[in-house]
């Protein structure tokens, strides 16, 4: 597969396309941020780790029937996948009470959360990426009815193949992201990323963070974290 020109650059990812029509590359970039892009910080091998990461969730959730993006791994950082028609929302779960939800409802951190709490935010930058409900969806015309039911449904059938998989691993899937497109058939796949970087990870024992809130709240050893994620499911770095 050849590389070729530069469609989008992303925070932290570069979107390249290939010599196929349907297919993109994916360059996972050492590049951090966090609050809008207002703190960046190039990691080292963060780019490769998190690469691998997103490879072998995405194979662990396409095992369990959820269509993704991913389709190979091209190297260290580089991985091919589908294109996708992004649509330009976030699909929220949450488990247990934190980061923006603590802010907003002033509920403690750490409060289990049963049933799971659902939410979507409009992916914008410049108007850091509000909340935003079905019918903000409807009527601007991000997504049809089918496809917001779609998102909710894939977003938790995630939470059912994840939780437990973080769990025997011994950690708490506190909190994910997820984005969908739809492909040349107009089908929902799953796209973008599942690595340390878009989720909360929690050790089960000592509730130590394991994912991005370390580099957001300066707390250090960032990709090492992110390796000992990886190490307990398995991944092969
Ligand atoms: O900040 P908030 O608590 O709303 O984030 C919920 C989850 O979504 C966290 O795991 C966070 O890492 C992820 N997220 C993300 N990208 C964003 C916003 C949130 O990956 N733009």
């Amino acid at each position: 597969m050849e590389k070729r020109d530069e469609l989008y650059r992303g925070k932290a990812k570069t979107v390249y396309l290939t010599d196929a029509e349907d297919k993109l590359i994916l360059h996972f970039r050492n590049d951090t941020s966090a609050f809008d892009g207002q703190k960046i910080e190039q990691l080292e091998r963060k780019g490769e780790v998190n690469n691998k990461f997103n490879h072998f969730i995405m194979s662990k959730l396409e095992q369990a029937g959820i269509k993704t993006q991913v389709e190979a791994l091209l190297s260290d950082t580089d991985s091919l996948v589908k294109k996708l028609n992004m649509i330009p929302v976030e699909c929220v779960v949450r488990n247990v009470a934190a980061g923006s939800l603590v802010r907003r409802l002033g509920v403690e951190e750490g409060k289990e959360l049963d049933p799971p709490v659902f939410e979507f935010f409009l992916k914008d930058d410049a108007l850091h990426d509000p909340m935003v409900n079905d019918f903000h969806i409807l009527s601007f015309g991000w997504a049809t009815e089918q496809q917001i039911a779609k998102m909710k449904e894939l977003t938790f059938k995630v939470n059912a193949v994840l939780k437990p998989l973080f769990a025997d691993a011994g950690m708490v899937l506190v909190d994910y992201k997820l984005e969908f497109g739809t492909d040349s058939e107009g089908n929902i796949v799953l796209g973008d990323e599942f690595t340390p970087d878009g989720c909360r990870l929690w050790d089960a024992e000592t509730k130590n963070k394991m994912d991005k809130d370390r580099f957001r709240q300066g707390l250090g050893s960032v990709v090492e974290t992110y390796i000992e994620v990886a190490n307990r499911l398995g991944v092969e770095l």
